[in-house]
C-alpha cells in the first residue's frame, strides 16, 4: 500500500520534471590550458568551460555527474606530451573501462588523439578522465587547449521522443524558469533507486498513454543509438579469409532501438533519417590501419588510414549520414596481410551512431503541413 503511494508520489514529480524542458538538457564541454604528468591524482581536470548546461561538469573535480537518466554521448581529445607515453582512459563511475586513446611513443613530436563512445547513465553515475598514474605518462596541453572532454545528453530515460510536439502547447502552463534551480536541488537529493523507479514509472506511463493516442505510438520508437566496442585487434592474413566481412564487436555500451547487431557488426536502419556515426580504432606496429565506413553493400562513405612507423595511436573519424529504413551501415577493415587494427581490454576500437534527425513522413496525407512547422 505503502509502496503504491510512493509509486504514485515518483510518477506525479516525474512529469513535473518531464514537462519543464530546462531540466532534460544537459551538455558539457571542457578545456585544459596546462599540461599534467601521470600520478596519484589521477582525475583530469578542466580550467576553461565552454559550455556546462545543467552545471553536471565540475571542472576542478573533473567529473560528471548525471543528473538526468539517459544516453551521453561523451568525446576527448588528449595531446600527447613529447617524450612521453599517452594513456587516458574515459571512465564510468570507480573502475569501469570504457574506452581509450594511447600511445606508446616516446617520440619528440607533439600530436592529438581523439575518442569517443555513448553510454547509459543513471542518476548520480559519474564519468571522467584517468590518466595513467605512472609519471611515465603525460597529457599535453597550453592554451591552444589541445586537451578537451565534451557530453551531451542524447536521449532521456524518462520521456519519450514525442514530448517536444506536447511541450509546444503546453508551455503556457509551465513554471517560469527562475524554478530550474529548486528543481536541481530536489533533484540531488533523491537516491538513484528513486531515479531509476521512476523511470520504470515512467515507461509504464508510456504504454498505458499510447492507448489514448491514436497514430502517436510509432514516435516512441524514434529513438535509435548504439556505441560498441571490440577488445580484439584486427590481423589481416592473406588467404582462407572471406572478403569484406564486417568488423565484429564485443562490448555493447548502449544499444537502443536494438538497430545494432553486435554478432554480425551491422547497423540496419529502422527510422528514417540523419544519423551521426564515429568510430576509432588503434594502429597496430608494423601493420596499416584503413578502416572503413560502409553503407549497404560496399559504398565507402569515409575512413582511417594510417601506414606511418608509429607503433600504437589511434584514429578517429566522423560523419553524418541520411538513411533510409533497411540501410545498412558497418565497419570494414581490410582483411589482407600487411593490415589491422588495434585493441585490447581498453577498448580501441569503438563505433557509435545515433539518430540525429527522423526524416519527416511526408508521404502521409494527414501529416501534410507547411513548412514552417515540419
Ligand atoms: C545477428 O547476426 C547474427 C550473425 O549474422 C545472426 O545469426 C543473428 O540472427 C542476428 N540477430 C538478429 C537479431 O538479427
Amino acid at each position: 500500500m505503502l509502496l503504491c503511494v510512493l509509486c504514485h508520489v515518483t510518477t506525479a514529480w516525474a512529469f513535473a520534471r518531464m514537462s519543464d524542458a530546462v531540466e532534460l538538457r544537459s551538455a558539457f564541454s571542457v578545456a585544459r590550458t596546462s599540461s599534467m604528468e601521470g600520478g596519484p591524482k589521477m582525475v583530469v581536470t578542466f580550467d576553461k568551460v565552454y559550455v556546462n548546461i545543467g552545471d553536471d561538469f565540475d571542472p576542478k573535480a573533473g567529473l560528471f555527474r548525471c543528473r538526468i537518466p539517459g544516453a551521453y554521448y561523451f568525446s576527448f581529445t588528449v595531446g600527447k606530451f613529447p617524450r612521453r607515453d599517452l594513456s587516458v582512459m574515459l571512465m564510468k563511475n570507480r573502475n569501469e573501462v570504457q574506452a581509450i586513446v594511447y600511445d606508446e611513443n616516446a617520440g619528440e613530436e607533439r600530436k592529438v588523439q581523439s575518442q569517443s563512445a555513448m553510454l547509459q547513465l543513471d542518476f548520480g553515475d559519474t564519468v571522467w578522465l584517468r590518466l595513467h598514474g605512472d609519471p611515465r605518462y603525460a597529457i599535453y596541453s597550453n592554451t591552444g587547449h589541445y586537451t578537451t572532454f565534451n557530453g551531451y545528453l542524447i536521449y532521456p530515460d524518462v520521456f519519450g521522443y514525442q514530448e517536444p510536439t506536447h511541450k509546444s502547447h503546453d508551455s503556457e502552463h509551465q513554471p517560469p524558469k527562475t524554478s530550474d534551480h529548486s528543481l536541481s536541488e530536489h533533484e540531488n537529493t533523491i537516491t538513484k533507486d528513486t531515479a531509476v523507479s521512476m523511470k520504470e514509472n515512467k515507461r509504464d506511463e508510456e504504454i498505458k498513454e499510447e492507448d489514448g493516442r491514436d497514430g502517436e505510438e510509432e514516435d516512441d520508437d524514434q529513438r535509435s543509438a548504439f556505441s560498441v566496442g571490440r577488445t580484439e585487434s584486427i590481423v589481416g592474413v592473406d588467404q582462407g579469409y572471406p572478403e569484406h566481412q564486417p568488423i565484429i564487436f564485443d562490448t555493447e555500451f548502449v544499444n537502443i532501438g536494438n538497430d545494432f547487431n553486435l554478432s554480425s557488426g551491422v547497423f540496419k536502419c529502422r527510422v528514417a533519417g540523419a544519423y551521426y556515426f564515429s568510430f576509432n580504432a588503434g594502429k597496430l606496429p608494423h601493420k596499416t590501419l584503413s578502416v572503413k565506413l560502409m553503407k549497404n553493400h560496399l559504398e565507402v562513405q569515409t575512413m582511417i588510414y594510417d601506414d606511418s612507423d608509429t607503433e600504437k595511436a589511434l584514429q578517429s573519424q566522423s560523419l553524418m549520414l541520411s538513411l533510409q529504413a533497411g540501410d545498412t551501415v558497418w565497419l570494414y577493415s581490410h582483411q589482407r596481410d600487411g593490415f589491422g587494427a588495434y585493441s585490447n581490454h581498453a577498448k580501441y576500437i569503438t563505433f557509435t551512431g545515433f539518430l540525429v534527425y527522423p526524416e519527416l513522413h511526408r508521404s502521409l496525407p494527414q501529416q501534410q503541413k507547411p513548412d514552417k512547422t515540419l
